[in-house]
């Protein structure tokens, strides 16, 4: 009997959401009712969003890419031999040849979309549980010393160093240590974390038992955002066979060593990203910020030190561990180490995902990646490191992305999303919005974020209508600091930096003059 054809067809939620289901049946049905013999395997995304569903057949030369496939399309692939690697007008080459995949350095994201996300084999047979293998030979200081080494920080947004974090964990002596993942996930335009979750959940299981084995953590949580279902459920699954392969539990990986996790759903507040936020939720209170001190590191969940990290961050962690510090710090530039998978979203011709060091710019990102805007027009600004990020103009796309080049800049990179606007943006109405976001989302604990959101909010409806206008400005201006400089955490401490990126950037959405400065920029 010949050897069934493999077809890969996304399970990845940004996939399903455009059909991949249907497609899957469909595929099933017509190979069916022609007699031919295919397996089926539901991968992750390969992070070309625009082409999804993105269908891959393995043909000898390498895996050939046809999309986006409707459940329509199938008939219609198959009559033109596309289980040949056919040409078709959805056909889009080998897909390892596809300059978009071709020219990123994936390191965090090597086996997303290339293996089966839940198959235990595919894992090992991808490099999977080498890190965690090696990590079982080492004292719980070398582990924190090797990530220390690898330059890793943080992902979540603060890029603070994670080995350092670690040894802070590891120094505190306590019964019970943590490890809390966040995959709260808040920001606009990324998704990365998700794409992880859903395409390689076992390199995060990997990542958080080496960071257990590492500090002496001996449980872990995940808290994952509610609106994440297909997450959860991946997860979950990974969890359960994680655990019956003995990968997690009383003895994992035959160390004599304990490590469990379970999954914990938030409700929906962006404030629960906010580490103390979610260590409240996670304790089954309301999410709400915790001064600090102490640092969860010494006092976190349930009072005890824990290790609060990004899925990016832990997801990281098993490469470093398995190819050895050098080899990841060699990515980047400055103290930027390493890759960071960018996910770019907004107007663009090619949203999705692009793992890349650090040092390259925004422009490559846009024009190189996402082909430019979707609509056709100009671009005009982009706001990068989620909702408390500044809008750059386009003066500054050429500014490396490189955290400290970054602050230079009075921006962050943040979570590495990206949302690009076209010149239709009306940039005094996204200040506005970037202030009723923080009035929404407050937490309510202190009062230049609680009271200032909503004056901000205010103060803008009156610059936008030209009511006392420079008058305005000057207020705004003023609140902007004191929020900057009075608020608990960084949703309203950061908020002034959408707000005086766009008024310093883009005067004239404000109807104020363009200072010299940006007129001379955009001539
Ligand atoms: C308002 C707010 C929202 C945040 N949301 C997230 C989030 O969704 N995911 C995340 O990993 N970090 C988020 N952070 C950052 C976390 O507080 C924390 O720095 C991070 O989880 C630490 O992990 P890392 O060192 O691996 O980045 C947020 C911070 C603030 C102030
Ligand atoms: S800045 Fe806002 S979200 Fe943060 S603690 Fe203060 S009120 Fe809460």
């Amino acid at each position: 009997m010949t050897k069934p054809i493999k077809i890969f067809i996304p399970r990845d939620s940004a996939a399903l959401a455009v059909g991949a289901n249907e497609v899957a049946q469909a595929v099933e049905r017509e190979a069916a009712a022609r007699g031919q013999s295919v397996q089926i395997v539901r991968n992750g995304s390969r992070g070309l969003l625009w082409l999804e569903p993105m269908v891959e057949v393995q043909t000898p030369e390498g895996r050939a890419a046809y999309g986006p496939v409707q459940a329509e399309d199938v008939p219609g692939l198959f009559d033109a031999d596309w289980l040949q690697g056919a040409s078709h007008p959805l056909a889009q080459g080998l897909t390892d040849e596809i300059p978009y995949l071709k020219n990123q350095q994936r390191l965090t994201f090597a086996r997303v979309g290339i293996t089966d996300p839940l198959s235990l084999g595919d894992y090992q047979a991808h490099g999977g549980l080498a890190g965690l293998k090696r990590a079982a030979t080492m004292e719980p200081a070398a582990i924190v010393d090797e990530v220390i080494e690898s330059g890793l920080r943080g992902r979540g947004g603060a890029a603070f160093p994670t080995g350092i974090k670690w040894k802070t964990v590891l120094s505190t002596p306590a019964e019970q240590k943590y490890i809390a993942c966040n995959a709260d996930e808040g920001d606009s335009g990324t998704f990365s974390d998700r794409m992880i979750m859903e395409g390689d959940p076992y390199t995060l299981i990997e990542g958080m038992t080496i960071a257990g084995l590492a500090v002496g953590a001996t449980y872990g949580y995940i808290y994952v955002r509610s609106e994440y279902p297909d997450a959860i459920a991946t997860l979950n699954s990974a969890i359960q066979n994680a655990r019956a392969a003995g990968w997690l539990g009383h003895d994992i990986a035959g160390t004599g060593r304990a490590f469990d996790l379970e999954v914990r759903v938030g409700a929906g507040a962006y404030i629960c990203g906010e580490e103390t936020s979610m260590l409240e939720s996670l304790e089954g209170k309301r999410g709400q910020v915790r001064s600090k001190p102490p640092l969860p590191a010494i006092k976190g969940l349930f009072g005890q030190p824990t290790v609060i990290n990004n899925v990016i961050s832990l997801a990281t962690v098993p490469i470093i561990l398995a190819k050895g510090a050098a080899y990841y710090r060699d990515y980047g530039m400055g103290r930027s180490k390493g890759t960071l998978p960018f996910q770019l979203a907004g107007n663009l011709k090619q949203g999705g995902l692009v793992e890349r060091a650090f040092g390259l710019t925004l422009r490559e990102l846009l024009y190189d990646y996402g082909g430019g805007s979707a609509s056709g027009r100009p671009l005009r600004a982009v706001q990068v490191g989620g909702p408390l990020g500044a809008y750059l103009p386009e003066s500054q796309w050429d500014t490396p992305l490189d955290y400290e080049a970054y602050v230079g800049i009075s921006a962050m990179i943040g979570h590495g999303g990206l949302v690009a606007f076209d010149d239709t943006v009306d940039m005094s109405k996204m200040a506005q919005y970037a202030m009723e976001f923080c009035a929404v989302e407050s937490c309510g604990k202190c009062t230049p974020c609680r009271i200032g959101a909503v004056r901000g909010t205010e103060v803008i409806a009156k610059v936008r209508a030209g009511n006392e206008r420079e008058q305005q400005v000057h207020l705004l201006r003023d609140l902007c600091d004191t929020m900057l400089g009075g608020s608990l955490c960084a949703l309203g401490g950061m908020t002034p930096y959408p707000v005086l990126s766009a008024l310093e950037h883009f005067p004239e959405d404000f109807g104020l003059a363009k200072s010299s400065q940006a007129a001379a920029s955009a001539a």
